[in-house]
């Protein structure tokens, strides 16, 4: 995925309006003993949190988003929504079902070159509706052209289209993860940490304001260039939040060669949490995610026996067009 922001993405120059509910909540906590003693954690001390059993299109952190930026699209009065992202989206594909609830039209802007067959996500793009537009290898200002382009078509024919901006995020979308918080303190009134991947920053962003810097543990996929300072602007955009930038917890440690790569603590991640919990995870964010829950385990920043939420953000279908995975 290279970085790209639609105009507007970081902060929220459009309306706020409610959300649109679109998955069902509060998603379940579950206790992972196997799990937890496999990592170096008292049995009793570590749970995954389910956003990837929310219901909508096979789940996934960017459905509370999306509560948010669809709310925004009808609001608008939108009959079209476009996205863009990696070929293996998990937003895009979460958008095209979002829009198909909703009764919008969808287009995707994916960056990369067509398949000769598709896999993953894109399989469920398609089956959604959505139509489909291939940059070629774009640069991120490539990609934001192709936006505007199919926007200003979408005007011709008389529609009214409306962009979501890159990975779903925007100061006013990481409200979903404020909500998020919201059910987490309601489970686990107690909790010390939470561990979730950071790919475009909305859901590490909700989270921080919701729980305070000190309870989130961001673990970078590599999604974004300059993933820090998109996490600040996304806090800066929101209302009433302060937050000492020395305070947030980002780990950079688990990118690897790159975020298109399948690192050997991911797929070691994924193994643990299939064989101890029957949890399957996705290469590209929840392994690392876990594969950095680890990492801090075993480095002592997580103590055996700190109440740590595992945050699962989907993603499922991105194992099945990934080029390095095979089990
Ligand atoms: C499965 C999954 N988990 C986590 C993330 C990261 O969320 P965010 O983009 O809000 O940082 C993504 C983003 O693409 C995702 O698809």
């Amino acid at each position: 995925m290279t970085e790209q922001r639609a105009v507007g993405s970081v902060g929220s120059g459009a309306a706020r309006p409610a959300p649109v509910v679109l998955g069902s909540w509060p998603t379940p906590l579950e206790r992972a003993p196997r799990l937890a003693a496999a990592v170096g954690l008292a049995a009793d001390a570590l749970w995954v949190k389910r956003d990837d059993l929310c219901g909508l299109g096979g789940g996934g952190n960017k459905v509370r988003k999306l509560q948010y930026t669809c709310a925004q699209a009808l609001a608008a009065g939108a009959t079209t929504v476009i996205t863009s992202g990696a070929p293996q989206s998990n937003h895009a594909r979460l958008t095209a079902a979002a829009a198909a609830r909703l009764g919008l039209r969808s287009i995707l802007i994916l960056q990369g070159e067509e398949p000769e067959v598709p896999a993953g996500n894109l399989v469920l793009d398609l089956l959604a509706g959505a139509q489909i537009v291939w940059t070629g290898p774009a640069t991120a200002e490539q990609a934001r052209c192709e936006v505007e382009r199919q926007a200003e078509k979408v005007r011709r024919d008389g529609g009214i289209p409306h962009v979501i901006p890159f990975g779903g995020s925007s100061s006013f979308a990481a409200q979903g993860y404020v909500d998020c918080s919201g059910e987490l303190l309601a489970q686990l009134p107690g909790l010390d940490h939470v561990v979730v991947a950071f790919g475009s920053g909305a859901t590490m962003a909700g989270l921080v304001a919701g729980l305070g810097a000190g309870r989130v543990i961001g673990i970078d996929t590599g999604a974004v260039a300059d993933p820090d300072a998109r996490l600040g602007e996304l806090l800066d955009g929101m209302p009433d939040v302060r937050v000492r930038r020395a305070d947030l917890q980002l780990d950079h440690g688990q990118v690897g060669a790159g975020y298109a790569t399948l690192t050997p603590a991911a797929r070691e991640a994924m193994r643990l949490a299939a064989r101890s919990e029957g949890i399957f995870l996705d290469p590209t964010y929840t392994a690392r995610a876990l594969a950095g829950l680890i990492a801090r385990v075993a480095g002592g920043g997580i103590k055996r026996d700190d109440r740590t939420v595992f945050l699962h953000t989907g993603g499922l279908p991105g194992l099945f067009g990934h080029p390095d995975f095979h089990a």
